[in-house]
C-alpha cells in the first residue's frame, strides 16, 4: 500500500525564525512516530501561501503566524500590510475549508489574536517562543489523524479479524455456507471473502446500529458532518431515493404545501406521494436544440415564493444530471424569508465542497437539507448516501422516526463502512483528485472537439433562453457531446463504443452523448476514448437525420392530492381506441400513477392530474419510439398501453384542491 504524504505549510514573514521553525518541526517529524508522512515546509508572503495551498494538494493544515498582518514585502524595514492573519484565514478557509488551520501567536497578547480570529474556524494556537516542536507536531499529527480516521471501517475490520463464530444472521454465516458448495462457491470466489466476513448484523453490537447509532456509526456520522459542513449528517444505505423521501415526511404533514423542480428525480414525485404533500410544481427551462431540461427559472421560483409564502419546504436538483448548477444563495435568502426550508437534492454534488471550482455547496449557499450520493460521485458502493441537515429547527426525533420507517432492520454494513471511507478520502486527497479530474475533462473536452466531428456543448450551448441570465453555472466533469454530425443515431453510436471500443457512457438524448468523469478517471480511459472518437470521426460518414422527441406537454390541472389519487384502487383504461386514434373517453380524466418517460425522466403525469388530448398524443409517440424510450406507469392489458385512471365515483369521494 502507498504511504501517504501530507504537508504542512508554515507561513511566516520572517525568514530567520521561519527556518528555525521548519528545522525544529522536520526533526520532531523525524523522531516521533509519523504514521501519515508529515513534513513541513514554508513561505514568507501570504500571496506565496494562497499559491501553494493552490498548487499543492499534499497540503493538510497550515500554521500562520499572527504577526502576518505586517508582513516585510520586499526590502528590510519595509513593513507593508499585505493582508491580516485574519483575513488570510478566511481566504484558506474559502479555499479549502477541509485544511486544519493554527495560528502561530508571537506577541503577548495572545487576547487579542484569539479575539479577532474568534469567529473562525480555527483549529488551536501555539506560542511560537516556546519552541516546543515536539508538542506541537504531536498536536499536528493527533489533529490530522482524528481526521483521517474511520471509526466505523477500522471496528467492521477488527471485527472480521477476531474471527468469532457466527451464530447469528445473515443466513450464509461469514460465507461458510457458500464456500465448499459445488453450486455456489463460484459466487463466492468471485465476489471475495471478506464482503461475506464483513456481512454482518445488529446482532453484533459493537458495530452498533444504523437506526439509533451511539458507538461508531454515531462517530463516523459526526466526523462526516464536520468535512461536509453541516451541523448533522446521516448515512442513507437505500440512495438517495430513500433519503428524499424520509426528509420530505420529516417535513411536511399530508395536504401541506411544497415546491418542486417539475424535473426533480421520481423519488422526490414518490416522496410526494408518500408524505401526503400539496406539490406547487414548477416548471423547468427546456434546451429544445438538444433534449436538455435545464434549472427552474430564477423569476418563476421566486414568484412561486411569493405567491406560496405557507410553503413548507421548496426542494431543487443542484447540480442536475446534466451538470446545471443553480445560483442558491439568493433562491435560499427569498424562500427563507417566507420560513421555507430549502431541501437541494445534490445527488450529482457530493464532492463539490472539496474543490473550490465547484463551490459554494447547498449548505454553504444556506440550505437546510442536503442529500448527496456518495456512491455517484465519489468512492462509495452504490446505494451509499449521506443526508445532511443544517437547519436549526431540525426535529431530530420525527426525522430518526421516518428515517426507521424507510431504513432496512438488515442494513449492508460495507457500504457504511464505504461511506466512511469515502468521507475520509475526499478530505484527505479529495482537493487534490479533484484538481486532476478537471484537469483531465478539460484535456477530454479539447480532444473531442479535435475530432471535427463531435463538439462539447459549453454552457452556452447547453442554457436554455429562459436562464441565461440566472447565472447559472455548469460542473465540467459532466461532459454533453454533440453527436449530430457524426453519421450514426445515438443508439448505434453508443452500441458501437460499447461493443467495439468497451466504452459505456453515462447517458443520452437524440442528439447527445453524457460522459461523467469522477475522481476514478484515469488517464488511459481517457486516451482510449479519445482513440475511439477519432477512429468514428475518421471514417467519415454523412451525418443522419435524429430522430426527435416530441416537446413535454405543459403542466395541466392538479385536480386531487397526489396521494389521494395514488391510493384509489381506479380502473384501467386504454390510451389509444379501436381505430389506433387517441380514446377519447381519457380526457378531462385524473390519473392515478405518477407516468414518466425515461429518457428525458420527467413526469408527464402525476397522481391527480388531469389528462388531456395533448398529454396522451405525448404519451403514445413515446410509446411509438419505444425503442431508446421507456414509460414507466404505463400498464399493459395484453398488447395494449392502458393508464390507471381514477373512476367518476371515486373522484366523487375525494376533496378537490383550491384552483
Ligand atoms: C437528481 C437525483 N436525485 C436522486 C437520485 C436517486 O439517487 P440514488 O440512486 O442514490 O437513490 C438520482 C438518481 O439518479 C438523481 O438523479
Amino acid at each position: 500500500m502507498k504511504r501517504p504524504v501530507s504537508r504542512i505549510l508554515v507561513i511566516n514573514d520572517e525568514k530567520l525564525i521561519l527556518k528555525e521553525l521548519i528545522k525544529g518541526l522536520n526533526a520532531a517529524a523525524k523522531s516521533l512516530e509519523n504514521p501519515l508522512g508529515i513534513t513541513f515546509s514554508g513561505v514568507t508572503t501570504a500571496r506565496e501561501a494562497l499559491q501553494a495551498i493552490q498548487d499543492d494538494g499534499d497540503i493538510q493544515s497550515v500554521l500562520v503566524d499572527d504577526t502576518l498582518y505586517t508582513l516585510k514585502n520586499g526590502e528590510k524595514g519595509s513593513r507593508i500590510l499585505q493582508m491580516t492573519a485574519l483575513k488570510l484565514v478566511q481566504e484558506i478557509t474559502r479555499f479549502r475549508p477541509e485544511l486544519d488551520i493554527y495560528i502561530l501567536i508571537a506577541q503577548e497578547k495572545e487576547d487579542e489574536v484569539v479575539d479577532a480570529l474568534f469567529s473562525e474556524t480555527v483549529d488551536g494556537y501555539f506560542y511560537r517562543e516556546e519552541r516546543d516542536y515536539r508538542g506541537m507536531y504531536r498536536i499536528l499529527n493527533a489533529q490530522l489523524q482524528e481526521k483521517a480516521r474511520t471509526p466505523f471501517y477500522d471496528q467492521l475490520k477488527n471485527y472480521v479479524l477476531m474471527a468469532k463464530d457466527a451464530w447469528h444472521t445473515p443466513g450464509h454465516s461469514s460465507g461458510d455456507s457458500l464456500r465448499d458448495s459445488p453450486w455456489a462457491s463460484d459466487f463466492y470466489q468471485f465476489i471475495g471473502e471478506h464482503i461475506f466476513r464483513a456481512d454482518l448484523s445488529v446482532s453484533v453490537p459493537m458495530l452498533d446500529s444504523l437506526m439509533e447509532p451511539s458507538g461508531v456509526i454515531a462517530e463516523a456520522q459526526k466526523i462526516a458532518a464536520k468535512a461536509f459542513g453541516a451541523r448533522r449528517t446521516f448515512f442513507a444505505t437505500n440512495g438517495t431515493s430513500t433519503a428524499n423521501k424520509v426528509i420530505f415526511q420529516t417535513l411536511l404533514a399530508p395536504g401541506e404545501k411544497l415546491l418542486l423542480d417539475r424535473n426533480c428525480h421520481k423519488s422526490v414525485h414518490h416522496g410526494v406521494v408518500l408524505s401526503g404533500a400539496h406539490p406547487i410544481y414548477l416548471d423547468s427551462s427546456v434546451n429544445k436544440k438538444f433534449g436538455v431540461y435545464g434549472p427552474v427559472p430564477k423569476q418563476t421560483l421566486f414568484r412561486a415564493i411569493e405567491e406560496h409564502p405557507d410553503a413548507q419546504a421548496l426542494i431543487l436538483t443542484s447540480c442536475t444530471y446534466d451538470g446545471f448548477r443553480y445560483d442558491l444563495p439568493p433562491i435560499v435568502e427569498a424562500a427563507h424569508a417566507k420560513g421555507i426550508k430549502v431541501i437541494i437534492d445534490e445527488a450529482w454534488y457530493g464532492f463539490a465542497r472539496f474543490h473550490p471550482a465547484f463551490r459554494p455547496t447547498a449548505l454553504e449557499a444556506g440550505a437546510d437539507y442536503a442529500t448527496q450520493s456518495t456512491h455517484k460521485v465519489l468512492s462509495a458502493f452504490s446505494q451509499s448516501s449521506m443526508i445532511h441537515i443544517n437547519d436549526p429547527e431540525f426535529n431530530e426525533h420525527l426525522f430518526r422516526e421516518n428515517f426507521n420507517m424507510h431504513t432496512s432492520t438488515s442494513p449492508q454494513y460495507s457500504m457504511i463502512a464505504s461511506l466512511d471511507v469515502a468521507r475520509k478520502q475526499v478530505v484527505m486527497e479529495g482537493y487534490k483528485l479533484l484538481s486532476r479530474t478537471l484537469e483531465l475533462a478539460k484535456e477530454v473536452r479539447e480532444q473531442i472537439n479535435s475530432t471535427g466531428v463531435f463538439r462539447v456543448l459549453e454552457l452556452t450551448d447547453l442554457l436554455p433562453d429562459e436562464v441565461k441570465n440566472d447565472n447559472i453555472q455548469l460542473d465540467s466533469t459532466k461532459v454533453t457531446v454533440d453527436i449530430s454530425h457524426c453519421g450514426f443515431t445515438v443508439e448505434d453510436l453508443v452500441r458501437e463504443l460499447f461493443e467495439r471500443y468497451n466504452i459505456q457512457v453515462e447517458k443520452s438524448t437524440f442528439n447527445t452523448l453524457t460522459l461523467l468523469l469522477t475522481i476514478g478517471t484515469t488517464r488511459s480511459k481517457v486516451s482510449r476514448l479519445y482513440d475511439a472518437l477519432m477512429r468514428i470521426a475518421r471514417e467519415g460518414r454523412a451525418p443522419r437525420r435524429l430522430y426527435q422527441i416530441p416537446e413535454l406537454p405543459g403542466f395541466t390541472e392538479l385536480k386531487y392530492l397526489p396521494r389521494d389519487a395514488f391510493y384509489c384502487g381506479g380502473e384501467i383504461v386504454p390510451l389509444l381506441d379501436e381505430q389506433e386514434r387517441v380514446n377519447d373517453s381519457l380526457k378531462g380524466k385524473v390519473c392515478a400513477d405518477q407516468i414518466t418517460p425515461y429518457p428525458p425522466g420527467i413526469p408527464v403525469l402525476v397522481p391527480g392530474q388531469t389528462i388531456t388530448s395533448g398529454v396522451v398524443q405525448y404519451l403514445i409517440s413515446m410509446l411509438r419510439s419505444q425503442k431508446r424510450v421507456e414509460v414507466h406507469g404505463i400498464v399493459y392489458d395484453g398488447y395494449l398501453p392502458c393508464l390507471r385512471l381514477l373512476s367518476d365515483a371515486e373522484e366523487k369521494s375525494l376533496k378537490k384542491l383550491a384552483k
